[in-house]
């Protein structure tokens, strides 16, 4: 297994920028979707709205807002990779969804929010990633109309495991945790979001949500493993693994899979924030 020079790290970044590392976003995104639908019932997300989704992504979750907000509502999206975010837009358009808009903004640079204030600001998977979790909450406060709600979606890595343990995914697991430990992340920030509301000067949330998975290991192991590839040169720029190392443990996860299909996995838990301004 060769790292290729377009997967090296990127400063800032713990993750891929490859199709491959897109599409595991898009099905992450599936699995996360009524996680996510249940919390825009809670703050009670409706027709005519204006939303911005902050690290939006392949923009699955623009997706489900535009459904929500119809055609009198306008849905925007931000994220630093501008080409994921076009095809994201196109993806949308073409489907019908012309309420639609992206802009490149990098949310730790101080630019501005374009189209602010929003009636919703939703950030899901993002903060996980910035060392300045605090000062980009302030932001996208900032960027909620009187009367909006901020709304947060991470992960805690916790709970990740399979039950009885496997050696082959605990591997995968500290290599997971240990590179984006290593590139800044923190890989607990779900379970500290109301402690980073208040540092924000927010406060208290008005409610939080815990979503999890649990999962036949046949099916879990895509992500598993999907998420061991994409944090692959990141790992290894940080010692924490080698290339045949990683080879060798997702070899060992797809042979488990095959002996264990239906061993239960847990998956990250994603846990939710929110607060009317
Ligand atoms: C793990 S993905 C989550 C995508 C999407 N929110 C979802 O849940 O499917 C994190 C996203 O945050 C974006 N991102 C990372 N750093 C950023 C920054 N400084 N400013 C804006 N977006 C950023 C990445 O480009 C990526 O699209």
């Amino acid at each position: 297994m060769r790292t290729a020079e377009a997967e090296r790290p990127q400063e800032g970044y713990a993750l891929g920028r490859t199709p491959q590392e897109y599409e595991r976003l898009r099905a992450q995104a599936r699995v996360w979707e009524s996680a996510t639908g249940r919390l825009f019932d809670r703050v009670a997300l409706a027709p005519g709205a204006t939303c911005l989704d902050a690290g939006c992504g392949p923009g699955e979750t623009m997706r489900l807002m535009a459904q929500r907000v119809g055609p009198p509502g306008r849905v925007t999206g931000i994220d630093i990779d501008a080409p994921l975010g076009a095809q994201a837009v196109a993806m949308l358009q073409h489907t019908g969804h012309r309420q639609c808009n992206f802009a490149r903004v990098d949310l730790t640079a101080g630019e501005p929010i374009p189209g602010a204030p929003f009636d919703l600001v939703y950030a899901r998977l993002l903060l996980y990633h910035l060392p300045q979790r605090v000062a980009v909450l302030e932001r996208l406060w900032d960027a909620v109309a009187p009367g909006g709600h901020l709304l947060v979606q991470d992960y805690d890595l916790h709970s990740a495991s399979v039950l009885p343990a496997l050696e082959s995914v605990d591997e995968c697991v500290r290599v997971v945790t240990g590179a984006f430990s290593a590139a800044g992340c923190d890989v607990r920030v779900g379970a500290r979001l109301p402690e980073l509301f208040v540092q924000a000067g927010i406060g208290t949330p008005d409610g939080t949500d815990v979503a999890g998975r649990l999962d036949p290991l046949s099916d879990a192991q895509r992500q598993f493993t999907g998420v061991l590839r994409s944090v692959l040169p990141t790992a290894i720029a940080h010692d924490i693994t080698t290339e045949e190392r990683a080879a060798a443990c997702l070899a060992e996860i797809a042979q488990d899979a095959e002996r264990f299909p239906d061993r239960p996995a847990l998956w990250p838990l994603l846990i939710g924030a929110w607060k009317r301004k």
